[in-house]
Parts: structure tokens; C-alpha cells; sequence
């Protein structure tokens, strides 16, 4: 064994160690990212008809889309907010907004052709596994969507309803 070998060999099990534990991390970031959804129907439903936009994650696309990971679950604790998150999914939403303190001014489309149990269902997904709402919330309920089913809008009333749900802008 030459000197240069013999010193690698006695590096090996530090950097072994090191490498082990930094992919145990890594295992358990990608583990926490792997857990399967609390609304898998609605995480199947988000990938085909959202994810275009605001990404697969729910992180949104800048300037494109917002992201979906904390405001759906401030609206989902009011009734006004849940409101919003209905009225969002059926009749689509237009004009500038801001989330997270980012502009955003393009167009969601509407997504009444889905029926009530499926918007609700991919309104859970976003409000409980992409925006982790805490278990005090109440899940959407297919009713609640049928409510304001009820009551058509276009996506400029969506926006002007939102500013009574949304954070102060600064
Ligand atoms: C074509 C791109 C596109 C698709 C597809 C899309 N969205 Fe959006 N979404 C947007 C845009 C753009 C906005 C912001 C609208 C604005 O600027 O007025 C938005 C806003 C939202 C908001 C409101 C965020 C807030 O803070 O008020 C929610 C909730 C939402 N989308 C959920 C969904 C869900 C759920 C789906 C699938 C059923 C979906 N979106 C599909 C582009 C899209």
C-alpha cells in the first residue's frame, strides 16, 4: 500500500459519514415531499388542470401564476374565504393581484365544468396538502361549491370579491 492509499483509506470512513449523513437528510426532505396526499382525488385532479400553471408543487410560476402554498389556507378559515376559493375555481379570476407581496395579472380560467365534489376535492388538495391548513379547518364540502354555483360571476367580480378575503397589499 502506498502512503497516498493508505491516507485515503483513513479518510474514507469520515467522508463515508459524512455522505451518510447528508442523504439521510436528503431521504427524509424527499420523504416528507413524498407523503402521499391527504386528497389524492384532488391531487390527481390538480395535476391534470392546475399544475400547468402553478406548477406541480402549487409554487406558482413568476409572473405567470401565484403560488398556492399559504394564502388558501387563511381563506379557507372564514367563511367570506371560502367563498373566494370556490368562486375562484368556478368562474376563473382576472386582473392584477398580489400574493406574497408579487404581482400577478394574467387569467385563470374557469373550471365549472368540473362538478362540485371534484372542485371541492381539488380545493382540499390545495388548501390542506399544498397550503397545510391546520385540522381546526373544516375540508370544503361539495354543498358549499353547489352554493355559488348558484350565483354565476365573471372572474373581474372574483377579483373585487377577493380584496375583501385577501391580506393587505402594501
Ligand atoms: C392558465 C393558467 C391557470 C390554470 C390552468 C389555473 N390557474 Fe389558478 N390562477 C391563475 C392565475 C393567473 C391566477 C391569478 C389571477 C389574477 O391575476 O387575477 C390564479 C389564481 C388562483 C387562485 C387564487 C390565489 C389567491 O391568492 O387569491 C387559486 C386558489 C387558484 N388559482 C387555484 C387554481 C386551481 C385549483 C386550478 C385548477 C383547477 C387552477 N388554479 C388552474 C392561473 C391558472
Amino acid at each position: 500500500m502506498t502512503a497516498a492509499a493508505g491516507a485515503a483509506s483513513a479518510a474514507t470512513p469520515l467522508a463515508a459519514s459524512a455522505a451518510l449523513s447528508l442523504a439521510l437528510t436528503l431521504a427524509a426532505g424527499a420523504a416528507a415531499a413524498d407523503a402521499p396526499p391527504a386528497y389524492p382525488q384532488g391531487a390527481a385532479a390538480f395535476q391534470a388542470n392546475c399544475a400547468v400553471c402553478h406548477a406541480a408543487t402549487g409554487a406558482g410560476v413568476p409572473s405567470l401564476a401565484p403560488p398556492l402554498l399559504s394564502y388558501p389556507a387563511r381563506y379557507a378559515a372564514s367563511a367570506e374565504g371560502r367563498r373566494q376559493l370556490a368562486i375562484t375555481v368556478l368562474y376563473g379570476m382576472y386582473g392584477d393581484v398580489v400574493v406574497e407581496g408579487k404581482h400577478y395579472d394574467f387569467r385563470m380560467p374557469d373550471f365549472g365544468q368540473l362538478d362540485d365534489a371534484s372542485l371541492a376535492a381539488v380545493l382540499n388538495f390545495v388548501v390542506f396538502d399544498l397550503a397545510h391548513a391546520p385540522a381546526s379547518v373544516a375540508p370544503l364540502a361539495s354543498a358549499e361549491v353547489a352554493a355559488e354555483r348558484a350565483h354565476p360571476l365573471d372572474g373581474a367580480a372574483v377579483r373585487e370579491h377577493r380584496k375583501s378575503v385577501a391580506p393587505a397589499e402594501p
